[in-house]
């Protein structure tokens, strides 16, 4: 769904934001971008969305380059979250929101509508249709803004720091609902700063730093790799940290993911002296 050839982006003042790298992902994937600030996820993020054009290398979208493509037609493929959402809403009402992508792709009248309120119900915004956004709430405008994404109905949707500035109940319901549009079949490529919430949804990660692709891989795979993380200045899952302190102390065996070291913990509380016994081999 999403091919980088060796893509780099040098901005006009000169500065390398992306150095050159390669990476695929396959169709209904959910995969965390993640990296310090200025590590370029931002950038990334904008060439797959066809604001910026890579300065060398090539980057696929289901098929289509976005050097090619105009950025109306490749709307319909890539579903773009902007890191602040104020900066994608601008009409009085949400309803007026949610059906100005689609009316830009041709729809009229009933197909419109029925669209627009089909977008709010994923989103869990139909009580708020005649609502102006810009007085909702941070987490509801995002909702807005995640809505007016589905509404053109685009198979891969890149999002920019989904849940920063929320509180933690708006974060994790917005998180559910992008989970639940990956299990729909959407594929998912999201930059986030709290790795909690990646532990808890992606499958895995692409960690840039300093316009580098440092690592790619499983989720426990990278959260292994605490050298290459704490140099980008990441730590791993609260967790996943927990669990390494007790593996030093010689309590649990190695484990890589919460669920393991659920798994490990219930073994020793329930009276096995080795949690190796409840672990799988
Ligand atoms: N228009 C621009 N002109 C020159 N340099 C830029 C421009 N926009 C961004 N940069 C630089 O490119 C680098 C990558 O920026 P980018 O916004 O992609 O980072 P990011 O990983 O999204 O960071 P954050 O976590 O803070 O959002 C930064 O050093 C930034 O200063
Ligand atoms: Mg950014």
């Amino acid at each position: 769904m999403i091919r980088a050839e060796a893509v780099a982006f040098t901005y006009p003042n000169g500065f390398r934001a992306l150095q050159g790298f390669s990476f695929e992902i396959k169709a209904g994937e959910f995969v965390a971008l993640i990296g310090a600030n200025g590590a370029g996820k931002t950038t990334l993020l904008k060439l797959l969305g066809g604001l910026l054009k890579p300065t060398a290398g090539r980057l696929m979208v289901g098929g289509l380059d976005t050097s090619r493509v105009r950025v109306a037609e490749l709307a319909r493929r890539v579903g773009f979250l902007f890191q602040n959402p104020d900066h994608q809403l601008f009409l009085p009402t949400v309803r007026e929101e949610l059906a100005f992508g689609p009316r830009n792709l041709g729809l009229k009248g009933r197909a419109l509508a029925e669209r627009a309120a089909g977008a709010a119900a994923a989103v869990g915004l139909t009580p708020y249709l005649e609502a102006n956004p810009r007085q909702l709430s941070k987490g509801q405008r995002q909702r807005v803004a995640l809505a007016s994404i589905l509404a053109m109905e685009p198979p891969v949707l890149v999002l920019d720091e989904p849940t920063t500035g929320q509180d933690y109940r708006e974060a994790l319901e917005i998180m559910t609902i992008i989970q639940q549009l990956h299990r729909q079949g959407h594929t998912v490529l999201c930059v986030s700063h709290d790795m909690e919430m990646v532990a808890c949804f992606a499958e895995r990660a692409l960690v840039l730093g300093g316009g580098k692709l440092l690592l790619d891989g499983p989720l426990a795979a990278v959260f292994a790799r605490e050298d290459i993380l704490a140099a980008t200045g990441l730590l791993p899952p609260q967790a996943i940290q927990l669990a390494r302190a007790y593996q030093a102390a010689g309590l649990l065996p190695p484990v890589t993911t919460i669920e393991e070291l659920y798994a490990a913990i219930i073994g020793v509380l329930r009276g096995k002296k080795d949690a190796r016994q409840v672990l799988p081999a």
